[in-house]
């Protein structure tokens, strides 16, 4: 048997512990293997037990999954989107306990750690629950159980309601929904009677979206580009104004889990990173082909590292014995460099600034706001949610030069109208993501919405 196909074995034999009240399983120092500091969880779909892999045996799984030819392309999407929003990310502390990130298992449940060998994947050793199984502790947990055993979530959409309040989706007129994902807003979007142009530069939330959306017929199009080109799906589509425009920037839940596209610091995949598969520039180029100089100023402009000038110098150094091909080294290596503070994993904003750089967010942002402002009827509203900073301060600058009817300088005699003024701020201040949402959605926790109307 190839010894790839082996499942790397983390732990042998097998014995009862429970889980205690910080949520961690003590492992027996003669049973492990290795001092692996992250795991994936995957609770089997009975919740019977939770199989334990390593990231790496992870991403062979779903590389695994992708390449099987013996099923079909659907059945497949299915089962990657199950396994996907099912793996949930554990740490290991010093001693070597798996500490859960979130309460799955009652605090007092017995749990038998085994080494198993199933389903002939990569699966390491499960944890058997013993009645009660997986049991949530409150209504949220049971909530997001049940939504990733029935219908695995693409993307939570985020400031949803507030999105539909400011934006006033007015019956029968059209929403460019330019960063459709999931399509999460595109749906709330049309069950409030507008119709969507709904876009995004990834052909897989295209396919997803025109399936899930499929039901709302000819009220719903959707185009796989990228929001800085809008202006040329919309005069192929011969539309000349539009009713209202939602940007819900960054990434989706669902880019970020498929190990495949290489965007995830825990699960191994290929240095990619491209939201849009066809274009260029990948991360790993980037890393392996910058200078040292280029990658400090982009950890430290993208990403806001403290440690950028170290990370490059150790990139430049690592990569001289063998080039990055893969998130989980580079991963490995920032957090060796740096060290684990908190809850945030070390590597997340080095990949975040690789991510932005990769798909040119800003500069698309900045190319995107001007071309789809101009497009925006009078009296219609365009909202924006960002998650970083300097996205933020690019729509607040936008929205600040539009906004402005008259300029003024030292220099001048007098003010003088300003010709780009088109636009009257609708939220001066932006709106964040109430705390009830922060806690159900941590991902929102950056969000920041800015809305603005086109003035009549
Ligand atoms: C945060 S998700 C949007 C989630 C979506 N609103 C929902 O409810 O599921 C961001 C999406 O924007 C897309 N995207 C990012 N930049 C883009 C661009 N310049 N043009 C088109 N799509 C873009 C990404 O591919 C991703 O699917």
């Amino acid at each position: 048997m190839d010894p790839d196909s082996q499942p790397e074995r983390l732990y042998a034999g097998e014995f009862r512990h429970s889980i205690d009240n910080k949520n961690r399983i003590t492992i027996p120092s003669r049973w492990r293997r290795g001092r692996p500091e992250e795991f994936i969880l995957l609770p089997e779909a009975t919740h019977q037990f939770l199989i334990v892999m390593s990231p790496t045996e992870f991403g062979k799984t779903s590389s695994a999954a992708q390449a099987n030819q013996t099923v079909s392309a659907r059945d497949r999407r299915i089962f990657l989107r199950q396994l996907h929003s099912r793996a949930q990310h554990a740490g290991a502390d010093r001693q070597g306990r798996l500490v859960l990130s979130k309460r799955p298992l009652i605090s007092m449940s017995q749990v038998q750690l085994v080494y198993k060998s199933m389903f002939c994947q990569n699966v390491i050793s499960a944890v058997w629950c013993e009645p009660p199984a997986w049991l949530a502790l409150n209504a949220r947990a049971a909530d997001d159980e049940a939504d990733s055993t029935e219908e695995p979530v693409y993307h939570r959409p985020v400031l949803q309601p507030e999105v539909l309040r400011l934006l006033k989706p007015k019956s029968g007129s059209l929403i460019v929904d330019a960063t459709c994902g999931g399509g999460g807003h595109t749906e709330a979007l049309l069950e409030s009677g507008a119709d969507v142009l709904a876009l995004d530069q990834d052909p897989d939330a295209v396919q997803h979206i025109t399936e899930r959306l499929a039901h709302f017929g000819r009220r719903v199009i959707v185009r796989q580009a990228n929001f800085r080109h809008a202006g040329c799906v919309l005069d192929e589509l011969g539309i000349r104004t539009v009713g209202g425009i939602l940007l819900d920037l960054g990434v989706s839940s669902r880019q970020l889990e498929n190990a495949a596209r290489g965007f995830s610091f825990v699960r191994n995949g290929p240095l990619d990173m491209r939201m849009d598969p066809t274009t260029s520039l990948t991360a790993a180029t980037i890393v392996n082909q910058y200078s040292e100089e280029q990658l400090t100023q982009l950890f430290r402009e993208l990403g806001e590292e403290p440690a950028a000038r170290r990370i490059a110098s150790l990139i430049v150094k690592m990569r001289k014995i063998s080039p990055f091909r893969e998130t989980l080294p580079l991963a490995r290596a920032i957090e060796k460099l740096i060290g684990r503070h908190g809850r945030q994993h070390p590597a997340t904003q080095v990949f975040q600034a690789l991510r932005m750089e990769v798909n040119d967010e800003l500069g698309a942002l900045e190319q995107g706001l001007r071309v789809l402002v101009a497009r925006l009827a009078a009296g219609a509203r365009i909202a924006v949610i960002s998650f970083h900073s300097l996205e933020d301060r690019i729509v607040k600058n936008c929205f600040r030069d539009h906004g402005r009817e008259w300029l003024d300088k030292p220099e001048w005699p007098a003010p003088q109208r300003n010709p780009d003024y088109d636009l009257n701020l609708v939220t001066p201040k932006p709106m964040e993501p109430s705390d009830d949402e922060q806690r159900a959605n941590p991902r929102s926790r950056s969000a920041k919405l800015r809305v603005a109307e086109k003035i009549k």
